[in-house]
């Protein structure tokens, strides 16, 4: 956060900079439940004065039912069908910050639509952090198992390759929530200058952590 003048005129020329290389994409939040999806995309959100949108709020709103109530009645591939079409049309009305749901990014179909409309960032987690945090909710129908632990675990591992296409990387982590929005920010400000610059996709293709691109 700027602590001075200069830095908040800076900070605030940034955020325009920002705003005007995404045009009409989003930034778009993937990574595993308890990343912090959520909570950094609505700060992130608020930095950019952009409107924050949370797929599974939307989800539960357009089937009239919570998560839960989806995956039990109808189950996941149900869900998976529903998630993708809202995430679709949340693309459509950018540009916005959107946190999705941990599963999501692992369809092609949503990856595609991501790349071209919008702007990726893996908040990326350990088994720990997750654990830490999943622990405080228990209406995640994915870890409602004998060991959720393992499951995360296994989750963790299966994911992460699908994680990697994102466009940027920034480790989430037990610190203050406004450092990750500052190096979301940053990142999100060094990946559109450089795009604006002129950059070759070539030179974008690897997710890029801000120690990598400072
Ligand atoms: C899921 C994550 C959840 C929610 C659903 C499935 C997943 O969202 O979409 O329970 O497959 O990882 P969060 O990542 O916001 O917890």
């Amino acid at each position: 956060m700027p602590e001075t003048a200069a830095q908040a005129a800076a900070q605030s020329s940034q955020e325009a900079e920002i705003t005007a290389a995404l045009g009409t994409r989003s930034v778009v939040l993937v990574g595993m439940m308890g990343a912090g999806k959520s909570t950094i995309g609505r700060r992130l959100a608020a930095r950019l004065r952009l409107p924050f949108l949370d797929a599974d709020i939307e989800i539960e709103a357009a089937a009239g039912m919570s998560i839960s109530d989806i995956f039990e009645t109808h189950g996941e591939p149900h869900f998976r069908d529903g998630e993708a079409r809202v995430i679709a049309r949340l693309l459509d009305g950018g540009p916005g910050v959107l946190a999705t749901g941990g599963g999501a990014f692992l369809r092609e179909e949503t990856r595609e639509r991501i790349r071209r409309k919008a702007i990726s960032i893996w908040l990326k987690a350990d088994v720990d952090t997750i654990m830490r945090r999943v622990r405080r909710r228990a209406d995640r129908p994915l870890l409602q198992t004998a060991d959720p632990a393992a499951t995360v675990e296994r989750l963790v591992g299966e994911r992460e390759p699908f994680y990697q296409s994102a466009d940027l990387m920034i480790w989430s982590r037990e610190v203050p929530h406004e450092k990750i929005v500052d190096e979301c920010f940053d990142a999100l400000h060094v990946r559109l200058c450089r795009e604006a610059a002129g950059a070759t996709i070539s030179d974008t293709a690897a997710p890029d952590t801000l120690d990598a691109i400072e």
